[in-house]
């Protein structure tokens, strides 16, 4: 069966943004965070605090979270280490992810280490984040493919899952950081989680669409009892450090299929249409998410 509810991880304004080659002003992101928490989204991924050589686009981290820190919503950012945490916590941030990989390549790529480093280095960033109840989500990168080594093996995947949870992550994020993967191989990875005892409870997915199949993904995971689902407003998206990433899944792609299923998400699809053709006015350029062109003039 489907869930009846389905909690949307809205990662437009960080997901969405990193990449974006010009610089949008503080000013825009923030009305932008408005915009989607006024759609009637309640987790929005705000920023990351990562190194602003490595993310010139989100070096405006601080001003942008304290512009929209008074907002009724969960706002998440992403933190790469102790060095991170401290920026986030400076601010009040309530709700902290740390961000690993399943490869040896894209960890090498992504965070300057291997992938049993990267754990090493999250260690103390999840412990002195739960010392202050802060909730912490695990991202893993490379579920499915890697733009360097190919098709990522099953096991892999579980074992940096399993150190994520131990760790003490409240919840993962399955990440398709380059649209590769297909419903069978989703489904297959549920079932090698739960057999290894991962709670589906403690799961989110999160697809880019480069191939089209994030929507195909979704409703396969859904089958398989996941009811969070990341997504970007408009199909904003990409990770500078993987070759080939793509937007995510579009939020509006995702709420009209939810809402064809009868699956509650509490977003005004007319709102968060509305909010993406905004933005792409400001980023010059349409939406590429389906929903988006069949619902407005752009
Ligand atoms: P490094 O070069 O190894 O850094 O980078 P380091 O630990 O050696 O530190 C070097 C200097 O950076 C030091 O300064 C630190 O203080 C400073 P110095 O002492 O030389 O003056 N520094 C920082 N400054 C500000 N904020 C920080 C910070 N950390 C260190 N947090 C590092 C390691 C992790 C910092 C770097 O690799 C990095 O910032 N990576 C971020 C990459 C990133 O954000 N990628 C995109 C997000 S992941 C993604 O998109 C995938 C996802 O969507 C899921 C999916 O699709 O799969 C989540
Ligand atoms: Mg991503």
């Amino acid at each position: 069966g489907l869930p009846a509810r389905v909690r949307i991880h809205e990662v437009g304004a960080r997901d969405g943004l990193q990449n974006e080659k010009a610089t949008v002003p503080t000013a825009v992101k923030a009305e932008f965070v408005r915009r989607l928490a006024g759609t009637g989204l309640t987790t929005i991924e705000a920023t990351s605090f990562v190194h602003p050589k490595w993310v010139p686009q989100l070096a405006d981290a601080e001003d942008l979270y304290q512009a929209v820190a008074d907002l009724p919503v969960a706002l998440p950012v992403l933190v790469p280490n102790e060095r991170g945490l401290d920026r986030a916590l400076a601010l009040g941030a309530r709700r902290v992810a740390v961000f690993a990989s399943a490869t040896e390549s894209f960890a090498r790529a992504n965070l300057n280490r291997t992938v049993d480093e990267a754990l090493a280095m999250f260690e103390p960033v999840v412990r002195r984040a739960k010392a202050q109840d802060v909730h912490v989500r695990g991202y893993l990168s490379m579920c499915f493919g890697d733009p360097w080594e190919g098709a990522v093996a099953v096991p892999q995947v579980v074992r940096v899952c399993r150190a994520l949870l131990d760790m003490g992550c409240d919840e993962l994020s399955l990440g398709d950081t380059i649209g590769v993967a297909t419903p069978g191989h989703v489904t297959a990875l549920l079932a090698a989680l739960a057999g290894a005892g991962v709670p589906v409870s403690a799961l989110g997915v999160h697809f880019h669409d480069t191939y089209g199949q994030a929507l195909s993904n979704t409703l396969a995971a859904l089958q398989q009892g996941v009811t969070t689902v990341d997504a970007s407003a408009g199909g904003l998206g990409g990770c500078p450090y993987a070759k080939s990433a793509t937007g995510n899944l579009a939020t509006e792609d995702l709420v009209w299929m939810l809402r064809g299923l009868g699956i509650d998400t509490g977003v005004d699809l007319g709102r968060l249409v509305a909010t993406s053709v905004w933005m792409a006015a400001h980023l010059g350029r349409p939406s590429p998410s389906r929903t988006v062109r069949a619902l407005s003039h752009q």
